[in-house]
């Protein structure tokens, strides 16, 4: 053995043991998170897979979500994320519905559950609705026994920690407990990469033991410099504002796209210049149809309340602004569809390529797509949907939920507008097959591997293909015939 080696299993033996010191009972460490989504499992699968010394049980009341993580298609898709399930699965990573159990035995509880903007009443479109964290708040109140560690993995608004522990304060069994905030920053299609190597990991709390607790867990795999450790607040604040954040910088590259095709300038290498300086930097600049994905929109809306809660009307509207833009950006594209092909999509078939809200996901919350689908059939066009990874189920779900009204229901007419002037194709090409327009709505790789002769074989002509994403090869589009507007470019031929 040299003595590389000799010093990593002394300093592995010597982890182990100060984490074990930490640990309020038993000789390995288990983990309960509640919350089998998108976070949960992915994050926890890396948990599991990174510390094979520390127990992860994920758990949920939706039956049919845990049988989904327990089998061969999970129910969230992710690159990377199948095979780490896989390897880790029935060893010391585990799916169960049995929630009190876990919440009993566990040392360290994380709630991972989803935290949308409020539907009724005070706050409605706005607030976060936080029912499903008191429902946990209060089931580990109920149940526990002993000390826990309780970690705030749901995003939430800032102080809600105070709201948990009046909540655990009456616990039935004379548990105690640590509430630590532990925002996560993973981004869907990335997700796994993110976790292996996260910019940082954000910990927030009030006790300097339970603190070090999670501490210990991240530093299995993280350098020590990138975890970073806060006041409650902060953690729980830091994570609204990140998102707010970088939703800002696509709102603004998209309010710059308008003006280029006003001009003449082209946002790609608008975004390229301004990218270069080192102070703006080049992530986060690529004008789009509009972002969508489960969280930027609410966490937005809901740091909008917050500001208006605190009387901090001039801050809630800047923010506003944000979403505003990218409403704006999402009709603005349709409109341009509409405008293009002579003022009218009625009657025409039109390929929407990608539903999902970014590539590499199966995650269609909030997707620019549902929206331009929404003005696009209202001005009667027959769409003709292609997503690699969404299924037919899910597409028209959202479209219907789109066309609901304030009462929650969906008109008859709204109903049979989407049946009947809706088709679900498995291929591109199947669905531009006497197409009248193309767009490109979600930027999957094989888009780009589409051969423009092909496709213009496949649609009606004039042939006009509609770039959200500016992913497609506009030179070669054009001179295969196709008219081509793009993103932040505007209609190229002119
Ligand atoms: P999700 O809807 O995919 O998953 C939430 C899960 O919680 C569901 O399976 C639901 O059945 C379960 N659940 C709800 N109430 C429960 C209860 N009382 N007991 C047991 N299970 C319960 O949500 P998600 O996308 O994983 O997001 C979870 C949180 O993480 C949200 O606050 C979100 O803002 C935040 N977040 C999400 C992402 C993302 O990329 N999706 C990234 C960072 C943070
Ligand atoms: C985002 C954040 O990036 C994560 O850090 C955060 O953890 C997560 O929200 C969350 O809290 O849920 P996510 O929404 O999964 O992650 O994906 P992003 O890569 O941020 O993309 C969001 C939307 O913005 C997508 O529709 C994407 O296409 C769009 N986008 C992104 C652009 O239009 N332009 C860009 O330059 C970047």
């Amino acid at each position: 053995m040299t003595i590389d080696t000799e010093l990593g299993l002394m300093t592995e033996q010597l982890s182990v043991f100060l984490m074990q010191a930490t640990l309020p009972s038993g000789d390995y460490m288990k983990i309960c998170c509640i919350g089998a989504g998108y976070v949960g499992g992915p994050t926890m699968a890396m948990i599991a897979h990174k510390c094979s010394d520390i127990q992860v049980h994920v758990v949920d009341i939706n039956q049919t979500r845990i049988d989904a993580w327990n089998s061969d298609h999970l129910p969230v898709y992710e690159p990377g994320l199948q095979e780490i399930v896989e390897q880790n699965r029935g060893k010391n990573l585990h799916f169960t519905t049995e929630v009190d159990e876990q919440i009993r035995t566990s040392d360290m509880i994380f709630i991972s559950v989803n935290t949308p903007t409020k539907q009724y009443g005070v706050g409605k479109g706005r607030a976060a609705d936080l029912k499903f964290v008191e429902l946990c708040a209060r089931r580990i109140a109920e149940v526990a026994e002993g000390h826990k560690v309780i970690v705030e993995k749901s995003t939430l608004p800032v102080r809600t920690a105070e709201t948990v522990k009046r909540i655990l304060a009456n616990a039935s069994h004379e548990a105690t407990f640590d509430v630590l905030s532990n925002p996560e920053f993973l981004a869907e299609g990335t997700a796994m990469e993110d976790l292996d190597s996260p910019d940082r990991v954000l910990i927030g709390g009030e006790s300097d033991k339970a603190i070090q607790m999670l501490v210990d867990v991240y530093a299995h795999w993280v350098p020590k410099e990138r975890i970073l450790t806060t006041n409650l607040w902060s953690s729980e604040l830091s994570k609204l504002a990140a998102n707010a954040v970088l939703a800002q910088r696509i709102s603004s590259i998209n309010a710059i796209s308008a003006l280029c095709e006003a001009t003449q300038a082209d946002v790609d290498e608008v975004a390229h210049a301004i990218g270069q300086d080192s102070r703006i930097g080049p992530k986060f600049l690529k004008a789009s149809v509009g972002f969508g994905g489960s969280c930027f929109q609410k966490d937005i809306l809901n740091m909008v309340y917050l500001c208006e809660f605190y009387g901090l009307k001039e801050v809630a509207e800047y923010w506003e602004q944000v979403i505003l833009m990218n409403d704006h950006q999402k009709q603005r594209f349709a409109r341009n569809m509409v405008r293009t092909m002579f003022n009218t999509v009625s009657g025409k078939r039109i390929a929407i390529l990608g539903f999902a809200f970014k590539k590499d996901t199966n995650d269609t919350r909030e997707s620019a797509a549902i929206y331009v689908c929404r003005d696009l059939l209202t001005e009667q066009a027959n769409l003709a949907i292609y997503d690699p990874k969404v299924p037919e189920s899910q597409i028209r779900a959202d479209l219907e939920y789109v066309f609901k009204q304030e009462n929650g229901e969906l008109a008859e007419r709204d109903r049979k507008l989407i049946e009947e002037n809706v088709i679900i194709c498995n291929s591109a090409l199947e669905a531009a097959d006497q197409a009248h327009g193309v767009g490109i709505m979600t930027e999957w790789d094989e888009f780009k591997d589409i051969s423009p002769a092909e496709l213009y074989e496949k649609v009606f002509k004039p042939a006009f293909l509609f770039d959200g994403r500016n992913i497609m090869d506009h030179k070669a589009y054009i001179e295969q015939g196709f008219e081509v507007y793009a993103i932040g470019k505007g209609l190229l031929n002119s």
